[in-house]
């Protein structure tokens, strides 16, 4: 599988990002089992602490839609010079939602995007005993 809309969906989405300050713009989408497709951007606040990456706006996106069956994610920044993986903090929050085995696509400007599995850019799933213990 290509994933070639879900890839078209982060580039667009990164059209709408939200940054001020760092000038870094980021899209992500994430597409579920069923085909439908989530999108989120990052968006800044003038305290900076509060900023929400893209793919955690994607993910959030997709959870209050009530999508919970994640097949994979694209990242793309206009704004970096090399394919960009998800920061630690996103990471966490993707294992809380998709199984291990899900692909993550990341692409910088050249648009030329790199695949690493969730389990690779995470191999070591922080806390997944707790996760186990509360899943319905
Ligand atoms: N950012 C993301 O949205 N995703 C990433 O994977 C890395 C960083 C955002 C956060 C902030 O708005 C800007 O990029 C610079 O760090």
């Amino acid at each position: 599988m290509d994933y070639i809309k879900l890839k078209e969906a982060a580039i667009k989405v990164s059209t709408f990002s939200y940054a001020p300050y760092s000038n870094f713009h980021v899209g992500a989408s994430i597409q579920c089992k069923d085909g439908t497709i989530y999108s989120g951007c990052n968006i800044e606040n003038r305290s900076y602490g509060l900023t929400n990456c893209a793919e955690r706006s994607a993910v959030f996106n997709a959870i209050g839609n009530g999508k919970k069956d994640f097949a994979a994610i694209a990242i793309y920044s206009p704004d970096s010079a090399y394919p960009l993986p998800p920061c630690g903090a996103c990471r966490q929050v993707l294992t809380e939602f998709c199984d291990k085995s899900v692909p993550v696509f990341f692409a910088g400007k050249d648009k030329n995007f790199e695949m690493l599995l969730l389990k690779e850019l995470y191999p070591f799933d922080s806390l997944h005993d707790l996760k186990k213990e509360h899943q319905p």
